[in-house]
């Protein structure tokens, strides 16, 4: 038995790997292994033989399988320390000097507005881009026959022949985010929701694909002039100016009550636009409060809260902020457009650093 606990121990301490060590427990104690057909034995021997061989022959079994699961263990700390070495990368290394690319203009807008919106509490909430009709248009109390479906200019995705169901869409804006943040946190919410968004357009301010921000604030003592407030300082941190005056003018959202369109006071002198001064007011948002029918689908008692809600195009704040006449190029790739308009990628942005530096 000795010999047997030698070989046994030995082989297992110079296993190569889990294959060779699974060979060697089929071998020792396997159904069929010697140890096993040793213990078999055991009904052949005379009682006194058997009082000594069976302890013998179980502690044998116990301390093989522990140097298997001890080698096991081992060859997996060698496995993932060999790993670990070969995924081992220098994040230390200083960049190259030579610039190699830049931070896209939609990249660049969507962490300033999130810089801003964080500072005031906003988490950031996610959607998916293809979306059911359902959080797209029902829930945001866009009923089937409702005209506002035709506005949007839909995609929908193709559904297979014979499936009657409503097909999926693209998500023709950010606004179906709402429902999926009151589904998955409840009240109170202070999020936004950058993302893409999709509408079959296409002409200088209008792209098949573009970006939106939406603002979801839900609570119990929320009003319109919170909604009025959030976005002043938003715009001012925005736009980097120290006067901003909106201007709320009453449109229609099927998900908002009241509902309003938000302009800014700018001016077109020499054709340059500025904002905040002058006698122009140019369209930079809607918004409005919540209605009762979307709180309640997104499972939210109408009663007991009330929230403002407001989308933003991402492009278009990013064509006024930076002087950036058509949209189309954003999504041409053109490297001459990239380094022309690109952000330096190391130039976080932040409110105590400055947004765009
Ligand atoms: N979803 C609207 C749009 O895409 C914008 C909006 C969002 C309006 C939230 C009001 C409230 O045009």
């Amino acid at each position: 038995m000795d010999d047997l606990r030698q070989k046994y121990i030995d082989a297992i301490a110079n296993a190569a790997d889990e294959g060779a060590l699974e060979q060697l427990r089929l071998q020792a104690v396997g159904k069929k292994g010697e140890i096993s057909l040793k213990m078999r034995e055991l009904g052949k021997m005379t009682p006194e033989e058997r009082q000594v061989a069976g302890p013998a022959l179980n502690a044998l079994k116990d301390e093989i399988n522990s140097a298997l699961a001890g080698k096991k263990a081992a060859l997996a700390d060698a496995a993932l320390e060999e790993r670990l070495r070969g995924e081992w990368l220098d994040v230390t290394l200083p960049v190259r000097p030579r610039r190699q690319g830049t931070i896209h203009p939609v990249s660049q807008v969507t962490e300033e507005v999130t810089a801003i919106f964080a500072d005031m509490g906003f988490a950031v909430a996610e959607g998916p881009q293809i979306e059911s009709d359902w959080y797209n248009f029902d829930a945001l109390n866009i009923p089937p026959e409702h005209p506002a479906r035709q506005e949007h200019d839909t995609f929908f995705m193709h559904r297979a022949e014979g499936d009657n169901r409503p097909p999926h869409v693209l998500r023709t804006h950010t606004s179906p985010v709402q429902i999926r943040a009151m589904q998955a946190q409840g009240a109170p919410i202070r999020v936004i929701a950058p993302g893409r968004v999709y509408r079959c357009d296409y002409d200088q301010t209008h792209t098949p694909m573009f970006h939106q921000v939406e603002g979801l604030a839900i609570d119990k003592d929320i009003s319109m002039a919170n909604l009025k407030w959030v976005l002043e300082e938003f715009c001012r941190a925005f736009f980097e100016i120290d006067e901003v005056e909106l201007r709320f003018r009453a449109s229609h959202f099927p998900f908002t009550e009241p509902s309003a369109e938000v302009d800014i006071r700018c001016s077109w002198d020499n054709g340059t636009l500025k904002l905040g001064e002058g006698d122009d007011w140019l369209e930079i948002l809607g918004s409005g409060m919540v209605h009762p029918k979307v709180l309640a689908a997104g499972g939210i008692d109408p009663n007991e809260y009330q929230g403002f809600a407001f989308g933003v195009g991402i492009d278009r704040i990013a064509m006024l902020k930076y002087g950036i006449p058509d949209l189309r190029a954003f999504f041409d790739s053109d490297l001459r457009w990239l380094r022309h308009y690109g952000f330096a990628a190391l130039d976080v942005p932040t409110l105590h650093a400055g947004l765009s530096r």
